[in-house]
């Protein structure tokens, strides 16, 4: 059944039909695989519910948790608290990160919780939907050969999920614990749900995972020999699919192979989020991530060759034993590689990792001043930045009225709000600043 349909239906049609709709509010934290399993949450129940911006007339509400710092996690507990008060009829569900490493303590703290299903198990959100109490939170289990649905918002772009889970060790990250180990989904499911995207009009796609570089190191089914390479390949074969974008590559797995292709394939976009987490090389060690900062700054140095190219990053500060001059090894590396935007973050110590029981934790007050240092000095880099961007043309996918995204993953605005949606154009920019472009459009 048809939601949008039926809600059409009502209007001509009976009452009855229109209470036989039982509403949904979701609410999303976390990265871009989280979002992707809400969706996927939404098209699996959409034959039941529709969706609602309103948690007080909702029948069911569910959260999808992000657990990779404790902020988000105390967020849940007075969020949960807070939608309880305004609408204690509905049905309440807690899924993703936080749920899978929680488990049944959250309906332990949170009684009214009718059901936790982990970020490994979205597939089976109607089995806990059905299941009084229901604890789903199987971190083997195995869902890269199911056919993820989805609802994209945008019909021009769309994102897609090329692994599950997480075989790194990186002794801060709780992302292995909620959702377990690493998985390639095989080749011919990517490409068959791709080949559909495009025809429905589909022209950018972002392949996602937590190393998308280590992509075919295991597969749960027999599978030919393929890497991320291939893969790009493949991708790039698809009619109607003009750009590709990814996250996240390792910065370990990013060899000459991959750099080359990524710099030689015309459909890949010229941005790479590439996390550095420390520019200590000692830091790095301590943080298990199998890479030196002369290696991370020799990628980069490839990477830049690239014409306008853009890297984007992750910054952790105030990891255990960072000293002043760890952190100074960052502050270096971000005079170096200029980055185009930084995500950057105080350590936060998780629960079930290697680093929350080191005994040389950094002072939050030292942290907070040496995040603070990193983030002015990005914001001075930024307006560099900017200022070099006038004159240019970048291509951009206009994905909203007057607006979209450049190769390099600069937001650009043009003036036209009732032109050009969808296209890829020629925008020569005019005007920069920090955070947005804008320019004319010259083809
Ligand atoms: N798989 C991706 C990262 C996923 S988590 C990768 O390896 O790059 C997203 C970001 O959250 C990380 O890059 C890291 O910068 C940050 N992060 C993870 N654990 C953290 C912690 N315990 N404290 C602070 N930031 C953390
Ligand atoms: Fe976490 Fe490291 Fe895996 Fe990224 S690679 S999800 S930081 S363990
Ligand atoms: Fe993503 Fe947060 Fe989980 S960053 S993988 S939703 S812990």
């Amino acid at each position: 059944m048809d939601c949008k349909r039926n809600e059409n239906k009502t209007q001509t049609t009976t009452r009855k039909i229109t209470s036989k709709v039982k509403k949904l509010y979701i609410e999303t934290f976390g990265c871009q695989m989280n979002v992707k399993d809400s969706e996927h949450i939404i098209a699996e129940l959409s034959d039941e519910y529709e969706i609602t911006q309103n948690p007080e007339n909702a029948d069911l509400i569910l959260l999808n948790t992000c657990s990779v710092r404790e902020k988000p996690v105390q967020k849940l507990f007075s969020e949960l608290g807070a939608l309880n008060k305004k609408n204690p009829n509905a049905k309440f569900g807690v899924c993703g990160c936080t749920a899978s490493h929680m488990g049944k303590e959250i309906i332990k703290r949170a009684p009214f919780v009718s059901f936790v299903l982990g970020a490994r198990n979205v597939s089976r959100i109607k089995e806990a939907l059905n299941t009084p109490k229901a604890v789903i939170t199987d971190l083997d289990y195995d869902e890269t050969t199911y056919v993820f649905k989805n609802t994209r918002k945008n019909p021009y772009k769309d994102f897609i999920n090329i692994m599950v889970g997480c075989d790194k060790k990186c002794s801060y990250c709780i992302v292995p614990k909620t959702r377990g180990k690493e998985l390639s989904i095989p080749m011919d499911l990517i490409i068959g749900q791709i080949e559909k995207l495009a025809a429905e009009g589909v022209k950018e796609i972002t392949l996602l995972g937590q190393n998308v570089n280590n992509y075919g190191k295991r597969f749960s089914v027999s599978h030919p020999k393929v890497d991320f390479t291939d893969l790009l390949r493949e991708v790039s074969k698809i009619d109607g699919i003009e750009r590709i974008r990814f996250t996240s590559p390792h910065p370990l797995h990013a060899d000459d192979r991959f750099l080359e292709e990524f710099a030689n394939n015309p459909k890949i976009c010229k941005h790479i989020h590439f996390p550095l987490q420390s520019g200590s090389t000692k830091l790095l060690k301590a943080m298990r991530r199998g890479y030196s900062k002369e290696w991370f700054l020799n990628r980069c140095e490839i990477i830049r060759q690239i014409p306008d190219v853009s890297i984007t990053t992750d910054i952790i500060v105030g990891f255990p034993g960072e000293s002043e001059e760890d952190f100074e090894e960052t502050m270096d590396v971000l005079e170096k590689v200029r980055f185009e935007q930084i995500f950057s973050f105080v350590y936060s110590p998780r629960p079930l990792t290697e680093a929350a029981d080191m005994p040389n934790q950094v002072d939050k007050q030292v942290a907070k001043e040496r995040l603070y240092r990193l983030q002015k000095r990005h914001a001075e880099i930024l307006d560099e930045i900017a200022k070099n961007q006038i004159g240019k043309i970048y291509k951009v996918l206009i994905e909203e009225p007057g607006m979209g995204k450049s190769d390099n993953f600069f937001t650009v605005k043009i003036p036209q709000k009732d032109k050009y949606l969808g296209e890829i154009v020629d925008v020569k920019i005019t005007n920069a600043n920090k955070h947005t472009l804008s320019g004319e459009v010259v083809k």
